[in-house]
């Protein structure tokens, strides 16, 4: 089915109006149990009218009735709704705010409580490159402590595709940009001109499908990164998903935001800041 097929017009499109967004939100909720009312409204016109152009659709009318006859073009939309830009050791320095100053902190806590692992979970892991970074600097830097103390990493994801491309655990060079020649000689395998991590890494990180705003679903946690997912959700949604991690963290555990995210509204009683620049939150 294609967009001819439902109207031949194809004009350049005005502004998306809310009406217009709702019927939209409307077929991909019945259709794929995807919610966009959680998400900002400019930021959903924006990623629909993409898809609408590329569809080659001179409506939105058109464009539902396209989506209505569609898996494909069902399949694009959801894809385009969600963006999966990641890299290894994205923020570099607030990896090493969490080699210096966290993780040491959780390790020693840990110990003295004889806990049974230390929980390491990231929220919104796109292509598993963040969790898998947490892989390496932990093979890297607390090597001691995780073979005293069993470290499991949950990452999760809506967005099954990506989450196969995690599970592979295999990238092209632009996503290692921040990655040095010594531990990319450590840690990957270069296979037909992509980086292949190794199966010791890869084992370290249990994947999952969730829907971030359902956190009653995620396991308890010593620290959650949940970095560059929060900022496409509107702010009662935020607000909502924030109390969400507060419940999944006990009082001392750590949750690390994105570079142009914050704690909102009722969420900011539950945290104490480490670090405003790195974003890095303890739960209280
Ligand atoms: C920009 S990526 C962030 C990747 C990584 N955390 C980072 O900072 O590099 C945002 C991810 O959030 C995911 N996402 C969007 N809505 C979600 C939801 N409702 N539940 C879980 N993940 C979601 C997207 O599929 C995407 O992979």
């Amino acid at each position: 089915m294609t967009a001819g097929e439902c109207n031949s017009t194809t004009m350049v499109m005005a502004e998306i109006s809310d009406e217009e967004l709702a019927e939209v939100a409307t077929i991909l909720g019945m259709r794929r149990s995807f919610d966009m009312s959680v998400y900002k409204d400019t930021y959903m016109k924006r990623r629909v009218a993409i898809r609408l152009r590329s569809a080659r659709c001179g409506s939105v009318a058109e464009y539902c009735c396209l989506l209505r006859q569609s898996q494909q073009e069902l399949d694009l939309l959801q894809k385009a709704l969600t963006i999966h830009v990641s890299h290894f050791f994205r923020n570099p320095s607030m990896f090493d705010m969490l080699r210096q100053q966290v993780l040491p902190g959780l390790f020693d806590a840990a110990s003295k409580a004889k806990a049974e692992s230390v929980r390491l979970c990231c929220l919104g892991c796109a292509g598993g490159e963040e969790p898998y970074s947490l892989a390496i600097l932990l093979r890297e830097h607390f090597g001691r402590q995780i073979r005293q103390i069993p470290v499991r990493i949950i990452a999760s994801d809506i967005d099954a595709a990506t989450l196969a491309t995690a599970e592979r655990g295999e990238y092209g060079e632009e996503r290692l940009k921040e990655v040095s020649q010594e531990l990319r000689e450590r840690y990957f395998r270069f296979q037909e001109g992509r980086f292949r991590l190794i199966p010791g890494i890869r084992e370290m990180v249990a994947f999952s499908r969730e829907n971030i705003s359902c956190t009653d679903r995620y396991p308890a946690s010593d620290l959650v990164l949940c970095r560059n997912t929060l900022i496409y959700f509107n702010r009662l949604e935020q607000e909502k998903i924030l109390n969400g991690l507060a419940g999944m963290l006990a009082p001392g555990s750590i949750l690390v935001l994105g570079r142009s995210e914050t704690l909102v509204g009722d969420a900011r009683r539950h945290f104490v800041t480490i670090s405003l620049a790195e974003r890095i939150y303890r739960r209280v």
